[in-house]
């Protein structure tokens, strides 16, 4: 293993759970500073975009990924999937990065601590142009955005589309209206007030408020795709919006506390059988690929992330108590010193 000159200590301070439960049961515990197996690199944490899959593991919420992520408590103590920082050490095997290269990418948690481990393979470069805040802000919701549109087959060569992002003010849902934007396409945000203003700044030729519109006056057959990412509007009102052909791609589900969305994934199954308007459930996946497409817009000024508030990594457990009102604007980013 090759590793930086400056000493890697054993330990380090780390936002450590030890069972689930909400921000109040993390607290800020020595750890061992993780060691890196032979594919994977040791990175000096920068930066650390929050996400909800963050706080719902946090919390354990729904019920059913406990069956993934631990039955009685948390495999994963420590959270935080999106990274940015520096490489310190290297894995035997890896020949991509070198120790001292500037990365970011999403990994399977660990982030919120000085030092992360994560498999080489999941990383991308980050160029001197492009802040480690504002990389970390990326990987997980922007990927996630990015295939909601690809699963929605809108923003080809030919882009041409109308797009309605239900739950348009998160984190996801900023950078989904965003890189809509840039396919070309027509987008209309449904949404919380306090984000309307940010959304149409960002591009939405429309906007609305979810507590003053009833999402039947948006329009009959009116749109190519509507991309859900929040709320749980019922699945034969969402499909009556989009044209013959065209699909209601589920970023969220909704669902209940025990089995999360897959009542309403099932249900959308069964709608979708011999129906001319499909809906359809993402599954996203970590892909570096597409984060460096992510990469390549953000360095550009193309693609420009919401950041609506940074905490210090001395203050992480008011960044996860923040996200988890679930009523977070855009991305909240953890920054280390
Ligand atoms: N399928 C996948 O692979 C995948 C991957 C990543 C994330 N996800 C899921 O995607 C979701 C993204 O979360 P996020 O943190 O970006 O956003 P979020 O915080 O869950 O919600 C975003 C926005 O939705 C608004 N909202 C709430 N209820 C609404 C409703 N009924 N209609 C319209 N808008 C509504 C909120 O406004 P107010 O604040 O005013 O209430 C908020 O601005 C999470 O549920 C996450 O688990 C799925």
């Amino acid at each position: 293993m090759s590793t930086d000159a400056t000493a890697i200590p054993a330990t380090m301070p780390a936002w450590t759970q030890h069972r689930y439960g909400g921000p109040d049961d993390v607290a800020l515990e020595d750890v061992p500073v993780p060691v890196p197996g032979p594919g994977d690199v040791l990175v000096r944490i920068r930066a650390v975009g929050l996400n909800s899959a963050d706080v719902r593991v946090l919390r354990g919420d729904p019920l059913l990924i406990r069956a993934a992520f631990g039955l009685r408590r948390p495999r994963v103590t420590v959270q935080g999937r999106d990274v940015a920082g520096t490489v310190v050490a290297a894995g035997t095997a890896v020949s991509g990065l070198r120790v001292g290269d500037e990365v970011f990418g999403e990994i399977t948690g660990g982030g919120l601590g000085p030092y992360a481990v994560a498999a080489a393979a999941k990383l991308v470069r980050r160029p001197p142009n492009l802040e480690a805040i504002t990389a970390a802000a990326l990987p997980m919701a922007g990927g996630t955005a990015w295939q909601a549109l690809d699963k929605a087959g809108l923003g080809g060569s030919d882009a041409a589309g109308r797009v309605l992002v239900v739950g348009a003010g998160g984190g996801v849902g900023t950078l989904t209206v965003q890189l809509a934007v840039l396919r070309g396409l027509e987008v209309t945000a449904l949404t919380g007030e306090r984000a309307l203003p940010l959304l149409r700044d960002m591009g939405a030729v429309a906007v609305h408020d979810y507590r003053r519109t009833d999402i039947a006056d948006l329009g009959t057959g009116r749109f190519d795709a509507v991309i859900v990412i929040a709320g749980s509007h019922p699945l034969r009102a969402l499909r009556r919006l989009v044209v013959a052909g065209g699909i209601v791609v589920l970023v969220s589900g909704g669902g209940n506390r025990v089995t999360g969305p897959i009542g309403p994934i099932a249900r959308a199954a069964v709608m979708s059988i011999g129906a001319s308007r499909r809906i359809r459930p993402l599954a996203a996946t970590a892909t570096p690929a597409i984060t460096a497409r992510l990469r390549d817009l953000a360095a550009s000024g193309s693609l420009v992330p919401h950041i609506e508030r940074t905490f210090p990594l001395s203050d992480a457990r008011a960044a996860l108590a923040h996200l988890d009102t679930g009523h977070a604007i855009g991305k909240t980013v953890v920054v280390a010193g």
